[in-house]
């Protein structure tokens, strides 16, 4: 999909197709009378006989009287008159883009940006509008043995008033499409299955990224990992029969030796539990067991796209989880790369075993933040359902700019306590600690004991397992948290250059 903007007045729009947004039983909007005027009153004819009462998200392909500048109007619908919310805004940009893509246009105007949306600047209108755009073009069908047919829509003109707003409008929409781009890698790198998705496919697509986007990447192999000492990870894939692999990602946005900011993703590509196996419903879905991992990919993707002025490492270990006559059993006592003993006393408590080394391991890169994604805890999701990630900080100002970018990339965070007390969970009898703290408070637990590996850095973790991906009709990854997390990288881009 390709952006652009420019600067023109609503009634000289012409084209394929042109969308506009339409209040409930409002008056139309100046631009909507300008396109009314231009298609010959066939807006208002629709609106007038009741026919599109503007409900929020609603759409209505309109086709004016053939011969005009016009070929078709996308309505969408606003909701109540007045202004609207940033969510709001983007449901309406959802909505119009699937309308959009079930018409034969190739190409989109979209008169949107003098909708009043609270909070929201030009910039962030257009930069949503990318974004959503892209998002909703989205298709995975790599697995399918012929391809269906994809729609034609391949052009979006994103419309401002003035020739003064372009160049915000142009920001945005450089920044929607980078975020969707490397929203939809995560997505991609999520459906795949285990059988194809393995850590060497993820080791092979990190090089890849590195030679698109010109940074240099590392795979540490089983070897390496040995001789370093990170017996807790190795302990994870002994059961299976793909080697482990390490990956780090080192992008250089600027030449200034400024620390960098650490992302380390969990990369489990296939979670059966291990000898402390899962029951066999839903199973599959923990294919989707790497979706931090492929977070750091699209966050890295994105970063790289925008040229962001920041040095970014991208941090990756990936390996399986699976049963087998070589697995870590159930009491087996490992010693972390730092140097701290574990007791595992459940083999499916794997997501911090492989984290707890590469956050030792981020130690060296001396980062600004480090920042864990993982789909790490079941608990998280009864905790937060589908609509937030669980947020664990061990600094105050670091935890707030998290949520605020949560807040304003639609991509929301919440904050979960790491209190002291939580750490008695995690005693064991037999070394430093256990790698589980019972039914309480599961996801805190997890933190608690990732907490343990970070105490010398400015850490936060994101456990993303009820977001990363959709159940069900819908089932598919969904990309998250890469908008959160791109947000958090512009607005560190933003404060450097200010
Ligand atoms: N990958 C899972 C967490 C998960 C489960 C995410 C279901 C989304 C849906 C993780 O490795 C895991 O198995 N966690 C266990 C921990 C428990 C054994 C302490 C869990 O949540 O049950
Ligand atoms: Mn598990
Ligand atoms: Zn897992």
């Amino acid at each position: 999909m390709e952006f652009s903007t420019k600067a023109l007045a609503a009634d000289k729009a012409s084209g394929p197709a042109v969308v506009v947004g339409v209040h409930e039983k409002g008056a139309l909007s100046v631009t909507a009378t300008a396109v009314d005027k231009a298609c010959g009153g066939a807006l208002r004819a629709v609106i007038e006989r009741g026919d599109f009462p503007g409900k929020l998200g609603s759409t209505r392909v309109v086709y004016p009287p053939v011969g005009g500048r016009i070929e078709r109007v996308v309505l969408v619908g606003l909701g109540p008159a007045g202004s609207i919310s940033r969510r709001q805004y983007r449901d309406a940009l959802i909505a119009a883009v699937r309308a959009l893509l079930d018409t034969g246009a190739k190409r989109a105007t979209l008169l949107l940006a003098d909708i009043v949306v609270d909070g929201a600047d030009l910039r962030w209108k257009a930069r949503h509008a990318a974004l959503c755009a892209s998002e909703t073009a989205y298709r995975f069908d790599e697995m399918k043995s012929s391809q269906p047919p994809t729609p034609p829509l391949a052009q979006i003109e994103f419309m401002v008033g003035s020739s003064t707003e372009v160049a915000a409008a142009r920001r945005g929409l450089r920044e929607g499409h980078a975020i969707g781009e490397g929203s939809n890698l995560a997505r991609t790198l999520g459906n795949l299955p285990g059988n194809v998705c393995t850590p060497a496919y993820l080791a092979a697509q990190a090089r890849k990224l590195g030679r698109q986007w010109k940074f240099p990447v590392t795979v540490l192999e089983r070897a390496q990992m040995e001789k370093l000492g990170m017996h807790s990870l190795l302990s994870v894939s002994r059961g299976s029969s793909l080697p482990p692999k390490f990956i780090v990602m080192n992008y250089r946005g600027t030449a200034a030796k400024t620390a960098p900011i650490v992302l380390v993703g969990k990369g489990i590509t296939f979670d059966t539990g291990g000898i402390s196996l899962k029951p066999a419903g839903e199973m599959d879905e923990m294919k989707f067991d790497m979706c931090g991992a492929a977070s750091v990919f699209g966050a890295l993707r994105a970063a790289a796209q925008m040229a962001l002025p920041i040095n970014l490492i991208g941090v990756v270990p990936t390996c399986e989880n699976m049963p087998g006559g070589n697995a870590t059993r159930p009491g087996d006592i490992v010693t972390t790369l730092s140097g701290q003993t574990v007791e595992i006393l459940n083999t499916d408590a794997e997501g911090r075993l492989i984290l707890c080394d590469a956050l030792t391991y981020t130690e060296r890169f001396k980062p600004s933040v480090v920042i864990d994604i993982a789909t790490l805890t079941g608990a998280c999701v009864i905790a937060l359902g589908h609509v937030a990630s669980g947020l664990f900080s061990n600094d105050e100002a670091l935890a707030g700019e998290l949520l605020a970018a949560g807040d304003a990339a639609g991509d929301r965070a919440w904050r979960l306590p790491l209190w002291d007390d939580y750490m008695e969970q995690l005693k064991s009898n037999f070394a430093d600690v256990a790698n589980i703290g019972g039914r309480p408070a599961g996801s805190i637990t997890a933190a608690m004991f990732l907490s343990r590996f970070t105490r010398s850095m400015r850490w936060a973790h994101l456990d993303i397992a009820g977001v990363a991906w959709k159940s069900g009709a819908q089932k598919g990854a969904t990309g998250r948290p890469v908008p959160l997390l791109t947000q958090f990288l512009l607005e560190q881009a933003d404060a450097k250059t200010r």
